[in-house]
């Protein structure tokens, strides 16, 4: 079967997109990460991608009048480069109807939470304000509601701890494990 070909979206630190490159290249996910995707230029996702040589777009969402402006440019260059499945790996923005549509079933979003629990911005401060005990993260199909999608698969992560960066790193080490092997069960179905 010949490898299919993935855009990864980042809005900051790149791990996500580092583990899903280093998952292809080893083989262990049968696919190219052929794009980069950020709406924060310099965001340092954009050094991991230029060391992976993985061609990048860096944008300003200002730059342009609208959403559907700015996801038309993007869906051009999606075109260009024949994507076929865009993961989000902390891309801090709802996708629009342009790229819903021209890739519905087909984008992927991981959250540092189980979901359906907190949604949106900060899930691991709400988790953590709220005292729970089991934390972890899920990757689920982006549909146009908020963090909604249907599941893909998903990780609990014990802790009755409070330092949010030992917890953050223990969030982080799984889902460089659990991004791939989603994205292994999704592969076959696009
Ligand atoms: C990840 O923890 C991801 O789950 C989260 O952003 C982080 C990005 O880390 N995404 C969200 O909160 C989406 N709502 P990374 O830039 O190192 O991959």
């Amino acid at each position: 079967m010949s490898k299919k070909r993935i855009a990864v979206f980042a809005s900051g630190n790149g791990s996500n997109f580092e583990a899903i490159v280093k998952a292809c290249v080893e083989g262990v996910v049968n696919a190219e990460v052929v794009l980069c995707v950020t709406d924060r230029p310099g965001a340092y996702v954009t050094e991991r991608a230029a060391r992976a040589g993985v061609p990048m777009i860096e944008f300003r969402p200002k730059d342009y009048s609208s959403k559907a402006e700015f996801e038309s440019m993007l869906l051009s260059h999606l075109r260009e480069k024949k994507v076929e499945l865009i993961c989000l790996a902390g891309y801090m923005r709802i996708i629009g109807e342009v790229l819903l549509e021209a890739y519905a079933g087909r984008i992927l979003n991981i959250h540092p939470s189980l979901l359906p629990a907190f949604k949106g911005a900060d899930a691991v401060g709400q988790a953590l304000a709220y005292g729970v005990k089991v934390f972890g993260v899920t990757v689920h199909y982006v549909d146009s509601s908020l963090d909604g999608g249907k599941i893909i698969a998903q990780a609990a992560i014990p802790y009755e701890g409070t330092d949010r960066d030992d917890l953050e790193a223990m969030i982080h080490a799984r889902e460089h494990i659990i991004y791939p092997e989603a994205i292994n069960k999704v592969l076959p179905l696009i």
